[in-house]
């Protein structure tokens, strides 16, 4: 019986809401983080291009003077405010650097609307696999090398851990080819506001197109991102405004939203004149808490890696992804994600000590409960090989784009009998949201088994699905 009385949705994101300690995207804390002026008034935003505001998909006027202070702040040449998120973005990008059908180098490890752009322009991605012992900026300058033909270079830097890609070397041997390094730089909206403090920025290593997903760690909307494209690939011709921006229309809605739009505008204006302050407020809160961490709880950060990513190994611990995760609920305190290995925690960037009392809680609970054994001692076990199977490529047999694109016939089978069948939808286990298998490469046994161990550990797999046992769908 369906009862019209109820809003379901809405219920359920006020319940939400209520009395929680947000450590996850976006980065303004249930709108706490906006000022009152402006969160109050901020429906008033919602409105069509007016002739005092321009169009967004047409920048000129008042939307063009908010994207070039934001292209002057982030260091760039030119700048679009994308209210579509970094997906678009990245297609964007795709699109105006990579002819159709040429290659691509990239790293596996890329979010899906990568492999999306290179299906629908028929890319042909070449893999930079990550060997062991080897990290990504070598396998991507070994690519480059190997393949000066490519139109583009694709990197993730930071990626969702906060691990950044040294570029300088790969934007100097791009800068050498007729080729352009496209970086994807969701996670790293805030590196430009604290030099020194924090890693360079992808433009100041001299990346040509640069997304940033704002809402990720900035006081902006969800899904507001800002595409850049630097000031040496504008000046050079490289890269075209106008090919940009017939591209930005393709992928992006005709009614683009102020609202989000406006909150780009001030997010760089927060970041402009708080953001070296906030910043530096939260490192010292970030290295108090590490002073008082328990034992079994480490914190994972690598050279060059962003400092205000919270990454805790919880192995030592002895527990498993779903009692930390039941011990982070009842302290109130939402990561971004618990995987297998780590707790991800993005504090915004205006965090303070009522959130960071909260998360020692959870974490010291956390520390006591492996301590007592009050919980069951069942880790999730060693299950290293599993990410680096997401470094290194999987056979391939059939283009992603005339699989995904093409009038393939498709089937389901368990996921026991895929093995040498050639997938038809990519395999997702999330988190950490890399793919497994992307359509068109061929399920191995090493796979299947791989997914079946992160199953068994609950975590999601996209692609799997459960009629009766686990099936997947592939080619025919
Ligand atoms: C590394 C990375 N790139 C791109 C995206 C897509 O960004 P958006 O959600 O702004 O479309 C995400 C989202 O999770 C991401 O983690």
């Amino acid at each position: 019986m369906n009862d019209f009385s109820r809003m379901p949705l809405v219920e359920t994101l006020f319940a939400a809401a209520e009395g929680r300690f947000s450590f996850h995207m976006p980065g303004h804390r249930q709108g706490q983080s906006f000022p009152t002026w402006l969160r109050d008034k901020l429906w008033t935003l919602d409105t069509t291009e007016l002739e005092v505001t321009g169009d967004l998909n047409q920048p000129a006027g008042k939307v063009k003077e908010a994207m070039n202070l934001a292209a002057a702040f982030f260091g760039a040449g030119h700048t679009r405010f994308v209210t579509t998120g970094t997906t678009t973005s990245l297609l964007t990008a795709l699109a105006t650097a990579c002819p159709r059908k040429s290659q691509i180098i990239l790293p596996r490890r890329v979010h899906q609307a990568v492999m999306h752009g290179v299906a629908l322009l028929d890319l042909e991605p070449i893999w930079a696999d990550i060997n062991i012992n080897q990290d990504v900026e070598e396998a991507l300058l070994r690519s480059l090398h190997n393949n000066p033909q490519a139109s583009a270079v694709f990197v993730t830097s930071p990626g969702y851990d906060g691990r950044t890609v040294p570029l300088r070397n790969i934007a100097s041997l791009v800068g050498e080819m007729d080729c352009s390094l496209i970086v994807d730089e969701a996670h790293g909206s805030h590196f430009v506001a604290a030099p020194g403090l924090l890693p360079p920025s992808a433009l100041s290593q001299g990346a040509d197109l640069v997304a940033m997903s704002a809402h990720k760690t900035l006081p902006a909307l969800t899904p507001g991102s800002y595409l850049h494209v630097s000031k040496v690939a504008l000046e050079s011709g490289k890269i075209g405004t106008d090919k940009l921006g017939q591209m930005l229309k393709v992928f992006q809605t005709s009614s683009p939203s102020f609202v989000i739009a406006a909150s780009l505008d001030y997010a760089r204006f927060w970041l402009e004149s708080e953001g070296q302050r906030s910043i530096e407020k939260l490192l010292t809160l970030i290295s108090q808490l590490d002073q008082n961490l328990p034992t079994v709880v480490n914190r994972t950060q690598t050279e060059g890696s962003d400092p205000l990513r919270l990454t805790y190994d919880y192995r030592d611990s002895g527990l498993n992804r779903l009692e930390v995760q039941g011990i982070f609920n009842q302290y109130k305190v939402d990561p971004e994600i618990i995987d297998l290995n780590q707790i991800i925690l993005i504090p915004a960037l205006d965090a303070g000590i009522r959130e960071f009392k909260a998360l020692a809680l959870a974490l010291n609970a956390l520390g006591a409960a492996a301590d007592t054994g009050s919980t069951s001692r069942a880790s999730n076990g060693d299950l290293s090989w599993i990410a680096s199977l997401l470094d290194s490529s999987a056979p391939s047999s059939i283009p992603i784009s005339k699989v995904m694109f093409g009038n393939m016939k498709k089937t389901e089978v368990p996921l026991r009998n895929a093995h040498g069948r050639v997938a038809a939808e990519a395999i997702v286990p999330y988190p950490p949201g890399v793919a497994m298998v992307w359509p068109g490469e061929i399920i191995t046994s090493e796979r299947i088994e791989a997914i079946e161990q992160l199953i068994s550990a609950n975590i999601a797999v996209y692609g799997v699905h459960k009629p009766d046992s686990y099936s997947v769908i592939v080619l025919e």
